[in-house]
């Protein structure tokens, strides 16, 4: 190279310096698509819920394209100016602007797919298989036309000068495709995507629950309205009125008997309402069965540590994963858990009826783990367990609200559930009656009378 460089003049070396940042630029995209169609391969063969961080991360970096291109297709210098040089080529480039504009909708008819495919698993995965079949071929037969007909084209017919100035657009950066920002962008897009592919497909492998992704925090994820409750002729709830955002931890404490458990066997289906709405992610929980809940990511781990006493520890984790197919991922996350939990690991031939209280709860957490919720309801985890090993448990539920899981945590241990909470509510016999940050109910005068006896 260095030395055909040293040949050509330099203004043609100017050109040949283009075409090697568009072919650089393509062969990253390339790279994308190939991993988008391993992904695709992935989430049907191994019936492995789709990572939605990182199709995320994906469809922000072809966005990133289309976003520059999409309001001003006529912008880009080289098609320009290759239709001032070629009448040929004007359908074909046309034809190629709108692909960007169109790209532009696909792209966010996918994003569309990829969360209805999350909320509607494994229903929704065919379609959303399609569509990303079809974007992927679509965008490999642009970047082909590209490399294989508009740039030998535009080597033939460009003059010197036309090189400078789709050059000094780009130095300039306002070239929309590839001016010097815009790609320091990409980079940064790109390293995202790197961090969060598995190793098994060539990436880092960056531990992540990869439930929620960056554009849904902060979005409300249950919605629970008028809710009634009852045991027979008795009702328990009346009309609670609680909302959890995507990434929260929302604690909910109260005295015995007043409801919370109810209130958990409730949105996990285990208890039927009697009226009322309970939504997830906008879908109408009615119509969901107590299973498909689980597959949608509500997983409840019941108050007093439920664990199958008479298996091991890893069959239990193993029996976590039920809603889901067999798979190597399977395997992956009961490492995920030991990593959380090193006694499991320590433990996993053990029975679980052989292990300490603590670590039974640790086991029935880690067993709702392997069902990778999106929302983890926990029931009073900390229930006649030591201070010390609360603590361990409090501190591994801050970490998974961390990598993004969602968290309702129900405790009559009010001081640090709320400690520990974004959000809370109290319950007070099947009614709410406060609700507030986490710090204003730790604050709160009723609160620090009734629940933290103080
Ligand atoms: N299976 C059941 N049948 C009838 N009543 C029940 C049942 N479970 C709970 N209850 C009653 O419902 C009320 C709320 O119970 P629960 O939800 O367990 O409260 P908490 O979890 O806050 O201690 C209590 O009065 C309890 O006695
Ligand atoms: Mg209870």
């Amino acid at each position: 190279m260095t030395q055909e460089q040293n040949q050509v003049a330099p203004t043609r070396l100017r050109g040949e310096q283009v075409i090697r940042t568009i072919v650089r630029e393509h062969q990253g995209l390339w790279r994308i698509i190939d991993l988008m169609d391993l992904l695709e391969q992935d989430m049907n063969i191994n019936a492995a819920l789709p990572d939605e961080l990182l199709f995320g991360a994906i469809f922000d970096y072809i966005q990133h394209f289309s976003n520059r291109v999409h309001s001003q297709p006529t912008e880009i210098r080289l098609y320009q100016l290759l239709k001032e040089k070629s009448a040929e080529s004007i359908p074909l480039l046309e034809k190629l602007e709108k692909g960007y504009v169109i790209g532009h909708e696909k792209l966010q008819e996918l994003r569309q797919l990829l969360k209805d495919c999350m909320i509607h698993w494994p229903d929704g995965r065919e379609a959303f298989g399609h569509g990303l079949s079809r974007f992927s071929a679509a965008l490999r037969k642009h970047i082909k036309k590209e490399e294989g007909v508009v740039i030998p084209r535009a080597r033939d017919l460009l003059t010197d000068e036309d090189w400078d100035s789709i050059l000094s657009a780009r130095d300039q950066q306002d070239d929309p495709l590839f001016g010097d920002r815009v790609r320091e962008e990409f980079r940064d897009l790109r390293h995202k995507i790197i961090s969060l592919t598995p190793e098994r497909l060539g990436g880092l492998g960056l531990a992540h629950t990869g439930r929620v992704t960056a554009h849904h925090e902060g979005q409300e994820m249950l919605s629970i309205k008028n809710l009634v409750t009852s045991y027979g002729q008795i009702e328990v709830l009346h009309d609670v009125d609680i909302s959890i955002n995507a990434g929260e931890i929302v604690s909910l404490v109260g005295a015995n008997g007043a409801g919370k458990s109810t209130l958990l066997m409730t949105i996990s289906g285990l208890q039927p309402m009697d009226k009322g709405q309970m939504q997830f992610n906008g879908e109408d929980l009615a119509k969901v069965a107590a299973d498909k809940r689980v597959g949608k990511g509500i997983v409840q781990v019941p108050e007093g540590r439920q664990v199958f006493k008479d298996m091991t520890v890893y069959d239990n984790l193993l029996l976590g994963a039920y809603t889901r197919g067999k798979s190597t991922e399977i395997q992956d996350d009961i490492e995920r858990v030991y990593s959380k939990f090193p006694i499991l690991r320590q433990k996993r031939y053990n029975l679980a009826g052989e292990l300490s209280g603590g670590q039974q709860q640790m086991l029935a957490m880690g067993r709702a783990l392997m069902a990778r919720p999106r929302l983890l309801l926990l029931d009073e985890p900390s229930m006649g367990l030591a201070p010390l090993i609360i603590e361990e448990i409090f501190e591994i539920v801050r970490e998974l609200k961390d990598e993004g899981m969602t968290i309702f945590l129900v405790e009559q241990n009010a001081s640090q559930a709320l400690a520990l909470a974004d959000r809370g509510y109290v319950l007070e016999t099947g009614q709410v009656v406060l609700q507030g940050t986490g710090k204003e109910l730790l604050s709160n005068e009723k609160v620090r009378e009734a629940y933290l006896g103080m």
